[in-house]
């Protein structure tokens, strides 16, 4: 078999941190079998969102940039469909990757489709049940028009047989005869992977941000229906301060420029009040390996990310999920994670519940066991051989 060529297609900060997975274990393991090609679209672009992982996770710069930036949800995915669509049609790649739900994954989902060129969906099967979430309507999107489904959880995995995905198709694989996998979570290839990096390189952040281990709470506040919701962002920030100043304990928070955006726009008296407060700590996104730092010395993680939730996971905190739903449902059922939507009380009785029970709670491994990016290249390799 000649060398494969893949097209990893990635925009926004946690795709950014995925692909690094899959192009590590290109280069450890199947150099000489696949060629990388990397496109970029610039959904994110903020150096704090998109550079400073390509720099700290050794990822080669992007062979494309497409810069499309910020845009209502048609119009950025409109920009990102015809960038890559010239890509494709000049490379002819064997494949193109995909991950998770974002605009840049509908995008690349519906250029490589029409185009006749497999796709593979990396974080396949998530369903939240909720559409209006964007990412939902990404995801199912991009499942349905993917060959090969890679599926982190076992819930993932049941989700596309519900939409009649069938496991027992057999090879050659294409679009309407797809393979579907458990594969386990990329995302915790890369934590096993980074978190003794980040040790050795990032330990300063505690002195840094005058933090001390064990003794803060790690918040993070991005998804489109907390910060463009005046009212649930104040709710939820509200509510975290109040506890924050009755325990005495710092919240770290370090804010997607959205929700900053939303907060100096809307909330400015609050957003000034948030930085007065002694317990309040409101800082620019950090690195992956900062934030891996974060996620592992805190005592409990409050949220709306669905990477966080499942790293919080991986280091064993229990998580306040900031939503009336999730995706990684394994964490609510084992009981160390909470949905409590925006709401005060359901915020305040969760932190009263995991600050007591923090000790005895367990964390199964749910996601693998950390060689999920060897697996997914080996199969797409199959995909090559039997077709
Ligand atoms: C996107 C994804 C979301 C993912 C998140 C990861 C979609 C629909 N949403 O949400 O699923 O969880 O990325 O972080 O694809 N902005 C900046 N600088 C940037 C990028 C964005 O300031 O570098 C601001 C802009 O005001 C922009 C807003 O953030 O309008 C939203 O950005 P966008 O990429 O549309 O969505 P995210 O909220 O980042
Ligand atoms: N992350 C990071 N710095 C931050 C916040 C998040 O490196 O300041 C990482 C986090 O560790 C996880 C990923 O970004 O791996 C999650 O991305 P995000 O929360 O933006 O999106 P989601 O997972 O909800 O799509």
């Amino acid at each position: 078999m000649s060398q494969i060529r893949l097209i990893n297609i990635v925009g926004a900060r946690p795709q950014i941190i995925k692909a690094s997975a899959i192009s590590r274990a290109i280069s450890k393991y199947f150099s000489k079998d696949i060629i990388e090609i990397l496109v970029h679209t610039g959904q994110h672009y903020d150096r704090e969102l998109s550079e400073v992982f390509f720099e700290e996770l050794e990822i080669h710069k992007p062979d494309y940039h497409l810069g499309v930036g910020s845009a209502t949800h048609g119009h950025q995915t409109a920009m990102m469909i015809t960038g890559i669509e010239d890509i494709l049609i000049k490379e002819k790649p064997d494949c193109v990757v995909l991950y998770g739900d974002t605009n840049s994954t509908l995008a690349g989902a519906l250029a490589a489709s029409k185009l006749h060129f497999p796709v593979i969906h990396i974080e396949a099967g998530l369903r939240s049940f909720n559409k209006i979430m964007p990412e939902e309507l990404n995801r199912i999107m991009s499942d349905h028009a993917s060959t090969l489904l890679f599926a982190p959880t076992n819930s993932a995995f049941k989700n596309l047989m519900n939409e009649g995905f069938r496991p027992e198709n057999c090879p050659p694989y294409n679009i309407d005869n797809p393979k579907i996998y458990l594969a386990g979570d990329i995302m915790y290839d890369n934590t096993l992977f980074f978190a003794e990096l980040a040790e050795k390189k990032k330990a300063n952040i505690f002195e840094h941000l005058s933090l001390e281990r064990d003794n803060f709470i790690l918040v993070t506040i991005h998804r489109d229906t907390n910060t463009d919701n005046v009212d649930r962002l104040k709710e939820i920030l509200v509510t975290l301060k109040k506890i924050a100043e009755q325990k005495a304990i710092t919240f770290v928070m370090p804010l997607h420029p959205r929700t900053v955006n939303s907060l100096k726009i809307n909330l400015e008296s609050l957003y000034n009040e948030l930085n007065e407060c002694r317990y309040i700590k409101i800082i620019p996104p950090v690195s992956f390996l900062e934030m891996i730092l974060l996620e592992k010395n805190c005592r409990m993680v409050i949220t709306d990310s669905g990477g966080v939730q499942k790293e919080s996971h991986f280091f064993k905190k229990p998580c306040i999920v900031l939503r009336k739903e999730t995706e990684w449902v394994e964490l609510v059922k084992n009981g160390t994670a909470m949905l409590v939507d925006a709401d005060a009380d359901r915020i305040q009785e969760a932190f009263g519940k995991f600050s007591e029970s923090h000790n005895t709670l367990e964390y199964p491994g749910f996601y693998g066991n950390g060689k999920t990016a060897e697996f997914i290249l080996s199969e797409i390799l199959l995909l090559f051989e039997k077709s």
